[in-house]
């Protein structure tokens, strides 16, 4: 295998072939291929692109880098979901136990805090003891036992993505359509998956900044994915205002608790049924998107849904009802009368960092008690004095200095803005948009 050879067909444009791409992901899994070429392969991608098939032979190598879950004799079917990430996005603590109350395995593999983004680990790890390090066989236990767990990628899942994407994270390549869907299918494929749902946010808190860039990603990553034989369809979904009233840790798992108890944000409520009605669609468990969305809700206003995370909680070793401490409250509130014209959600995102509720670099410890909560929404009137935002912080000085930045983040406008549509499009499958034309 000549690495160089492929890195300079790539770099001018040519197509490589299945077995040479294949080649490539099984030496640079073995340690042959040195970081620096593989940085230069991924720099000759970032400009040239891929064709579709080679970004599905990518996937397949770097899934098959490492282990992928077997679910024979176990006769539910298997799904779950994956956000492209955004401030305030908490769906996968609601989204998890709703599909095991409605009979889905749920074994699903999440991140920590990306840029701006928080990550669901590091939310979970602010209820006392829950342990987000299971091996691939805890994680089957849990399953098995409660019907969902969310824990992160071991070393056995895709190995060959977990060196790369430092790699990318540190030569400006991670803004590759053909790099991110390969890295985000090898993790989620090998949860051994009979259907995925993408949630693929756009605007100022997430890494597309247009919706079009978004719908780029999301048509990639559902053809690789039915190209591999499970079954998914992509939501394209507002980030340019936080996700909910909450961001930070504790904060957003009491968030999701109200959701589950149902009784939390409206909007939390809505994208937790419309995802997983996707999925109750493709593994046949209802018949239409109205019908699953009705059950969803259903599941979670009886109470079932909050049963199933509780057990998960403690079967992954969790204390729920163990104190999570939030920080001291401040508020910021209008200095004018107004309409609510923007909200920088990325600005906000990086204030929770900066205290403390994310990391600047690797190892960091979080502070879990600190955040925000958004007292309003773009499109809606304020009067002089209303709270914009709520944050919890213990330290004063902290406090002092975030102060501006947070007033900075919410722009006041004297004139009417439409409120922005939470659910923007869905893409499907080819093979389902050629069933329905
Ligand atoms: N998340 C991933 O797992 N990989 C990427 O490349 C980008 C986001």
């Amino acid at each position: 295998m000549n690495a160089a050879r492929i890195i300079a067909d790539k770099r001018d444009g040519k197509r490589i072939s299945d077995e040479r791409l294949a080649d490539l992901i099984a030496a640079y899994t073995r340690g042959e291929v040195p970081d620096y070429q593989m940085a230069a392969f991924a720099m000759a991608v970032f400009f040239q692109g891929m064709q579709p098939n080679e970004v599905v032979a990518l996937t397949r190598e770097m899934l098959g880098s490492g282990q992928r879950m077997n679910w024979h004799g176990f006769n539910k079917p298997v799904v779950d979901k994956h956000s492209t990430g955004g401030i305030g996005d908490k769906i996968s603590i609601t989204l998890a136990p709703a599909l095991a109350a409605c009979g889905l395995a749920v074994p699903m593999i999440s991140g920590r805090g990306l840029g701006a983004t928080g990550g669901t680990l590091d939310k979970l790890e602010s209820i006392p003891g829950f342990r987000t390090d299971l091996s691939i066989r805890e994680l089957q236990q849990v399953v098995k036992e409660v019907g969902c767990v969310i824990t992160g990628a071991s070393d056995e899942i895709a190995p060959a993505d977990r060196r790369l994407y430092a790699l990318r994270d540190v030569t400006a390549t991670v803004p590759a359509v053909p790099l991110i869907t390969s890295s985000i299918l090898s993790k989620k494929l090998a949860e051994g998956l009979d259907a995925l749902v993408l949630d693929v946010k756009w605007g100022s808190g997430s890494f597309m900044k247009t919706s079009e860039a978004a719908r780029t990603l999301a048509e990639s990553l559902v053809s690789v994915a039915s190209a591999m034989g499970v079954r998914s369809s992509a939501l394209i979904t507002d980030m340019n205002q936080p996700l909910g009233q909450m961001i930070g840790n504790a904060v957003e798992v009491d968030e999701c608790i109200d959701v589950l108890l149902d009784v939390g944000p409206r909007e939390i409520f809505d994208l937790t049924v419309r995802l997983g009605a996707e999925l109750l669609v493709a593994t046949n468990l209802a018949d239409s998107i109205d019908s699953a969305e009705h059950e969803l809700g259903e599941v979670i206003a009886s109470g079932k849904a909050m049963e199933i995370f509780e057990r998960m909680v403690r079967a992954q070793g969790g204390d729920i009802n163990s104190d999570r401490h939030v920080g001291k409250r401040h508020k910021i509130v209008a200095e004018d009368d107004g309409f609510i014209g923007s909200i920088d959600a990325e600005a906000l995102g990086w204030i929770v960092i900066r205290m403390g509720g994310g990391r600047r670099k690797i190892g960091d410890t979080l502070d879990h008690s600190t955040g925000l909560q958004m007292m309003v929404k773009v499109g809606e009137w304020v009067e002089r004095g209303q709270p914009l935002v709520k944050s919890f912080c213990d330290d004063h000085d902290l406090w002092e200095q975030i102060r501006p930045d947070l007033r900075a983040a919410i722009h006041l406008v004297d004139h009417e803005v439409d409120p922005l549509p939470l659910i923007v499009d869905r893409v499907a499958p080819q093979s389902e948009s050629e069933t329905a034309s």
